[in-house]
């Protein structure tokens, strides 16, 4: 097996990383230039006058409990969007190296690689949105560093099929990084690859607390990976990316009563979407509801604009998608609670 780290740029291999006031919350903190008075209200020791710890073993312990692997394969990060940049500045060298993306897919791995200076090439999905393994292994040159696979599919809503992932897996060894982003798997169970990292070092997941766990507001993502990434994206993370409140309804969320929680909304989200999907349907505007495996539908509307102004003047916003590539007439809708979304297919059931 080939360590993944050869594929990295040499410049973030030789960096020497920030040094970071050392950790040791035992003992009085005189060497951060902190101020010694925090805000009335804050619990003793964990007022927000000092720093945060810079990578919280306890989330970082956490997280790998959560998703089944060694804490050392795990890097906490503001959302999985600082994943995907720190993934595009380790590996790919500006006006040199690409990232390989299947549209359409989400948009910040294109981005990333834009504030980086890095290529993109693209394979887009097949006709029902399945991902061509082959195509990609074809579009691969060695300037390719990392591929990114989106699984279930922001905005088309289905997984990557097993069989694809292996082929791509096996066929990009010692040749790219391989990130499948997870920011939704918790809505499709059964899916999830942090499983298949022990037999596969270019495979990197991103998972995320915005989703499920309901935490958007505190921006709490994971890297899972072999631990030579992580360490490398460690040395490359500002030093207290994370804030104390951030770290800390990330560990509540984590709790195993909370996961019992998390997974019953889960199941309701998922039985809400399967109710909205049916009623969508069944509306003479709606031309057809894409299988989802997250918590949106892909619905393409016999009249867009339509559909978005019917909404609006209900007080609810969607996500147009109509002006993109292969995804005319098409708009993303979020799984709300049940009266939001009796709300939206009232105002849609209006339309011709
Ligand atoms: C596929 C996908 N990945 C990542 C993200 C970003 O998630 P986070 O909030 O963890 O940065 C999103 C957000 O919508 C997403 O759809």
């Amino acid at each position: 097996m080939t360590d993944p780290l050869t594929l990295a740029r040499p410049e973030i291999l030789a960096l020497e990383p920030y040094q970071h006031a050392a950790w040791l919350p035992e003992l009085t903190r005189l060497h951060a230039n902190e101020n010694p008075w925090s805000d009335a209200g804050d619990p003793p020791g964990a007022g927000l006058n000092r720093y945060p710890e810079p990578q919280s073993a306890e989330l970082c312990a956490a997280l790998a409990r959560v998703y089944g692997v060694a804490p050392e394969a795990v890097l906490a990060g503001r959302g999985s969007d600082e994943g995907i940049d720190l993934l595009v500045r380790a590996f790919c060298r500006a006006g040199h190296d690409r990232i390989l993306v299947c549209p359409p897919t989400f948009g910040m791995y294109r981005v990333a690689a834009a504030i980086q200076g890095a290529g993109v090439v693209e394979v887009p999905l097949d006709h029902s949105f399945g991902l061509d393994a082959r195509a990609i292994l074809e579009a691969w040159t060695p300037a390719v560093r990392i591929v990114f696979l989106c699984s279930p599919n922001n905005p088309t809503g289905n997984r990557i099929a097993d069989t694809e992932l292996e082929l791509l897996l096996a066929g990009l060894a010692g040749r790219a990084l391989v990130v499948v982003d997870e920011a939704y798997a918790e809505f499709a169970p059964g899916s999830g690859t942090p499983g298949r990292l022990a037999g596969h070092p270019e495979l990197v997941v991103l998972r995320t607390l915005s989703k499920a766990h309901g935490l958007a507001g505190a921006r709490v993502g994971a890297v899972i990976a072999d631990p030579g990434i992580i360490g490398l994206l460690a040395r490359m993370l500002p030093p207290y990316a994370l804030t104390a409140p951030s770290i800390r309804a990330a560990l509540t969320a984590l709790a195993p009563e909370r996961l019992l929680r998390t997974a019953e909304r889960v199941r309701r989200l998922v039985a809400e979407r399967e109710r909205v999907a049916a009623n969508l349907g069944r509306l003479a505007s709606v031309r057809r509801v894409w299988p989802s495996d997250a918590n949106f539908l892909l619905v393409e509307f016999r009249d867009a604009p339509a559909a978005l102004a019917a909404a609006r003047s209900a007080g609810l916003l969607l996500r147009d998608l109509s002006g993109q590539p292969r995804l005319a007439g098409c708009i993303r809708i979020t799984i709300g609670s049940p009266a939001d979304n009796d709300r939206l297919l009232a105002a849609l059931g209006e339309l011709p």
